[in-house]
C-alpha cells in the first residue's frame, strides 16, 4: 500500500490539467438553460464531463445543443422549477437513471428584480426566496443525497452574488441580497455538514456579468448601469468568461486532489 508521504507527493506533482478532467465524471446545473449557468454547464462539457442541466424556460439557448456534438459529452435538457418539490425531485431521479451518477452541482437557478424596500410585497419578497434559497438548498441536497449514496464525494458549488457583499447607491435589490446572503450562509454550513463525507461545497459570488438578467436592469436603470461599469477595479462589467474558471476549479478535483486516502 502507498505511503501517506507517496500519495500526497503524486497528487502534488500531477499536473494542474490533469486534476480539472470531469472525464466520465457528470454535473447537475440549475439554471444552466442560459447566462451564467449556461456558461457553467460548458465548462463542465469542456473539461469534459457529462452534464444534466435544470431549467424551467421551455428550451435552453442553442448553445446547449451544441455542447454534445462540440465536446463528445453526453448533455440532458430537464425543465424544471427548483421551487416545485415534485418537479426537482422527478428531474434529479430521471439525471440519476440516465447518467448513472452525480459527481457536481452548481446551483446558478436565480432571479433579479429591482423594488425599494418600503414598496416590495409579500409575494414578490417569497418568490425570491423560494428560487433564490429554497431552490438552492433543495438542489444542493437532492444531489448531496446521490453522491453519498455513491460513496464517491463530489463537489457543490453555489452561485451567490456580489449582493451577499456590497449594494450599490440607487440599488433596490433586498430581497435578493437577503438571498443571495443565506446562500453564502448556506454554502457555510454545508461545507461543514458535508466535509466528512468528502462532498465539498463552496459558493462564489460574482460581480455584475453581462448576461439577460442584468441587462434587464440595466436597461432600465441607466445610472445604475454606469455604475456596474464604473465600480468594478476594472473599471468594466463582468462577463460569463469570468468566472468559468473559479468553477472549473471547485468543481473539479484541482481544488482538492485526491489525497483522501492520506490521512
Ligand atoms: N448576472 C449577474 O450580474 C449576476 C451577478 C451575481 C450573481 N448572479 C447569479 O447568477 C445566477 C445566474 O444569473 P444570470 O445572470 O445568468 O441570470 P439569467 O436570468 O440569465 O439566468 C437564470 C436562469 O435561472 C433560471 N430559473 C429562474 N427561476 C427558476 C426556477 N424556479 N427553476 C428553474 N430555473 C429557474 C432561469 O430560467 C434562467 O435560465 C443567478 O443565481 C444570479 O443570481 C448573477
Amino acid at each position: 500500500m502507498a505511503s501517506h508521504k507517496q500519495i500526497v507527493d503524486d497528487a502534488y506533482k500531477t499536473p494542474l490539467q490533469s486534476h480539472l478532467s470531469y472525464k466520465d465524471k457528470t454535473a447537475v446545473v440549475t439554471g444552466g438553460a442560459r447566462g451564467i449557468g449556461l456558461a457553467l454547464a460548458r465548462q463542465v462539457a469542456e473539461l469534459g464531463g457529462n452534464v444534466a442541466v435544470l431549467d424551467y424556460l421551455p428550451q435552453p439557448d442553442d448553445e446547449f445543443h451544441e455542447l454534445e456534438k462540440v465536446f463528445g459529452i453526453k448533455a440532458r435538457y430537464y425543465r424544471t422549477d427548483v421551487t416545485e418539490k415534485e418537479s426537482l425531485e422527478n428531474s434529479v431521479a430521471q439525471v440519476v437513471e440516465e447518467f448513472g451518477r452525480i459527481d457536481g452541482c452548481v446551483a446558478a437557478a436565480g432571479i433579479v428584480y429591482d423594488a425599494p424596500f418600503l414598496e416590495d410585497t409579500w409575494e414578490s419578497v417569497t418568490r425570491a426566496q423560494m428560487v433564490n434559497v429554497v431552490g438552492t438548498y433543495f438542489s444542493a441536497q437532492l444531489a448531496a443525497r446521490q453522491m453519498e449514496t455513491q460513496g464517491t464525494g463530489g463537489s457543490i458549488v453555489l452561485i451567490a452574488s456580489i449582493c451577499a457583499h456590497q449594494t450599490l447607491p440607487t440599488q433596490h435589490v433586498s430581497a435578493y441580497s437577503a438571498s443571495k446572503g443565506a446562500v453564502k450562509a448556506l454554502g457555510h454550513a454545508l461545507a461543514v455538514e458535508l466535509g466528512p463525507k468528502n462532498i465539498r461545497v463552496n459558493t462564489i459570488s460574482p460581480g455584475y456579468i453581462y448576461t439577460a438578467m442584468i441587462e434587464g436592469v440595466m436597461e432600465q436603470f441607466p445610472s445604475l448601469a454606469a455604475l456596474m461599469k464604473e465600480d468594478p477595479p476594472l473599471g468594466r462589467i463582468g462577463n460569463r468568461a469570468d468566472i468559468k474558471g473559479a468553477v472549473a476549479y471547485y468543481l473539479s478535483d484541482a481544488s482538492s486532489p485526491p489525497t483522501t486516502l492520506a490521512k
